[in-house]
C-alpha cells in the first residue's frame, strides 16, 4: 500500500513539475498563444495530477514516524508557490512565475538533500547490543515485535530474508527504508540483524 502511494507521489510530482516547466518556458519566451493552447490542453490531466500529488503527499505525511523541520519547510514552500504560480500565469507575470517555479523545484531539492543527510539517531560506536540498537533505530517503523508496518515496512517476524540480505538492507536502505551505513558500524549492523532473527516466531 505505502509503496504504491509512494510511487504515485513520485510520478505525479514529476509530471506536475514537467507541466509547470513547459508553462514557465512558454511564458518566459513570450509564446503567449502556445501557453494558452498548452494550458487548455493539460487542464484536465493537470487537475488529476495535482490531486494525486496532494492526496498521496498527505497520506505519506500521516505515515511518517516523525515530522522533521525540513519536511515542514518543504510543505510551506510548496503551498506558498502554488498561489504565486496561479497569479503569475494569470497576469503573465514572468518574475512571479519564475520565482514560484524555482521555489517548488527548490523544495524538492531540499527534500532530497535531507534524505541524504545522516539518517536516524547516531549511536555511540561502542554500543553493540542488538536489542538496544533496534529500539533506537528501527522500532519507529517496524515496532517492538517487528509487526508495526509503518511506511510499508514488512513484518520482520515473518521475514524470509537471510542474514546477509538483512545486513545489506540495513546498511544501504531501500525505498522508504532509511540506510544506516553512515550512522552504524559493521559490528552494530550485524548485532541488529542478529536481533531481528530473534523476532521470528
Ligand atoms: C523509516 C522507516 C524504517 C526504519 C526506521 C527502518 N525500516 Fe526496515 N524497512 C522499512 C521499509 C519501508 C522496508 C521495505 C523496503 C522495500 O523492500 O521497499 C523495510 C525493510 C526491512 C527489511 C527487509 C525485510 C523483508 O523481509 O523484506 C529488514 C530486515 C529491515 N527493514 C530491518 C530494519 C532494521 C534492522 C532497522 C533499524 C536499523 C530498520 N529496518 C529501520 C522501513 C524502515
Amino acid at each position: 500500500m505505502y509503496k504504491g502511494i509512494f510511487y504515485t507521489h513520485l510520478i505525479s510530482v514529476n509530471l506536475f513539475l514537467l507541466i509547470y516547466l513547459v508553462k514557465t518556458i512558454l511564458l518566459l519566451t513570450n509564446k503567449n498563444e502556445g501557453l494558452a493552447k498548452f494550458t487548455k490542453m493539460v487542464k484536465v490531466p493537470e487537475m488529476i495530477i495535482s490531486t494525486l500529488f496532494l492526496l498521496s503527499g498527505i497520506y505519506m505525511l500521516t505515515q511518517l514516524p516523525e515530522i522533521k523541520t525540513m519536511m515542514i519547510i518543504k510543505i510551506i514552500i510548496v503551498f506558498a508557490s502554488i498561489p504565486l504560480a496561479i497569479i503569475g500565469f494569470k497576469k503573465g507575470n514572468k518574475i512571479l512565475a519564475l520565482v514560484s517555479f524555482v521555489l517548488i523545484v527548490g523544495a524538492y531539492g531540499l527534500a532530497e538533500m535531507s534524505k541524504k543527510q545522516k539518517s536516524a539517531t547516531a549511536q555511540p560506536a561502542t554500543v553493540l547490543n542488538g536489542f538496544e540498537l533496534y529500539t533506537t533505530n528501527c522500532v519507529k517503523c517496524h515496532g517492538d515485535d517487528g509487526k508495526l508496518g509503518l511506511m510499508g515496512a514488512p513484518d520482520l517476524s515473518a521475514s524470509a530474508m537471510d542474514i546477509n540480505a538483512k545486513i545489506e538492507i540495513i546498511k544501504n536502505g531501500k525505498n522508504a527504508m532509511a540506510s544506516f551505513g553512515n550512522t552504524l558500524n559493521k559490528a552494530q549492523i550485524k548485532a541488529i540483524a542478529d536481533f531481528t532473527e530473534t523476532l521470528k516466531k
